[in-house]
């Protein structure tokens, strides 16, 4: 049987997606040690990039589930050397039962799961992050319900989270409001893709009027640290405070999927207020993350 991969949010249907979500509700409620579907099994972790939450989640999620899992470097491992994607991909892949990914190129994720006989995860590439948006989904379900027909306001960076949530309002059927720079769009054949499902708006101010939930990310992304200085000219207009969170509706929720920068694309008063869900969000990370190794590896 062929695997299934998760590189981005439109491998899986949206009522996968859905299935998901209920699963990853239900195994936070559940929390059964004695439930552990993974024993014997091996998720192999790449990570080319930093990071707290994705490690620490695939890592907390496979021994909770009886499983384990490896953390691989570019630094100890011949990918590092140059070692031919296509290879490595045959190789790990006969060894373990699931590959996490964390890297650069999106095609270096696209290229392992061509090659692989395990399922592969994307753990973030410069273009999407769907892990995020699973634990995000789930965060705004167990607070709101359903987030069909609601509205979302990205304001910021056209980056990799962006990119993810235009996928997910196709899948979950929200309206995308986007407020960036003109020069940090998100790529047009990924808005194009979406249809009516995204909108622009010219200032956070009109994105994230009526909006139910208001996201934001960090103004450079890793591997843009250089543009830093240049970034924070760019987006000094959209910063998500409070006189922005006032044109959403009065119980909108505000997420970030962290790592964040107070006082740059968000107000501590914001993030550390009454309509912030950061930590719910991030802890979700461990919950849907488990619901998606289930998925592809449990099938
Ligand atoms: N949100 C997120 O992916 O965090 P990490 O970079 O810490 O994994
Ligand atoms: N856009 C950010 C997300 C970090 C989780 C980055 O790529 O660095």
């Amino acid at each position: 049987m062929q695997p299934r991969h998760f590189t981005r949010l439109l491998d899986l249907t949206s009522d996968e997606l859905r299935g998901l979500l209920r699963r990853a509700i239900e195994l936070k409620q559940q929390r059964d040690p004695d439930y552990q579907p993974m024993k014997g099994k091996v998720l192999a972790m790449i990570f080319e990039k930093s990071s707290t939450r994705t490690r620490i989640s695939f890592e907390a999620g496979m021994a909770q589930f009886g499983g384990s899992a490896m953390f691989l470097s570019p630094r100890d491992t011949q990918l590092g050397r140059g070692e031919p994607l296509e290879d490595s991909a045959r190789v790990i892949s006969s060894m373990v039962d699931c590959i996490m990914l964390r890297t650069h190129e999106h095609d270096t994720v696209l290229t392992f799961a061509q090659h692989s006989r395990v399922p592969v995860i994307n753990g973030l590439t410069d273009l999407q992050h769907p892990c995020q948006l699973l634990a995000d989904m789930q965060t705004y379900f167990e607070l709101r319900g359903d987030i069909a027909g609601k509205t979302v306001a990205w304001i910021g960076d056209g980056n990799n989270m962006c990119h993810s949530y235009i996928d997910a309002a196709r899948q979950f059927g929200f309206t995308l409001h986007i407020a960036c720079p003109a020069d940090y769009r998100p790529l047009a054949d990924i808005v194009a893709s979406a249809g009516d499902c995204v909108v622009f708006f010219d200032s956070p101010e009109l994105a994230a009027f009526g909006a139910d939930l208001v996201v934001t990310d960090v103004w450079a992304s890793m591997g843009q640290e250089d543009e830093q200085k240049k970034r924070e000219i760019a987006f000094q207009d959209y910063q998500i405070n409070a006189r922005v969170m006032a044109q959403a509706q009065p119980d909108a929720l505000f997420m970030h999927c962290l790592p964040a920068h107070r006082g740059e694309e968000v107000t501590c008063d914001v993030i550390d207020g009454p309509q912030s869900v950061i930590f719910q969000e991030a802890e979700n990370r461990l919950h849907a993350q488990k619901a998606l190794l289930e998925f592809l590896i449990c099938r």
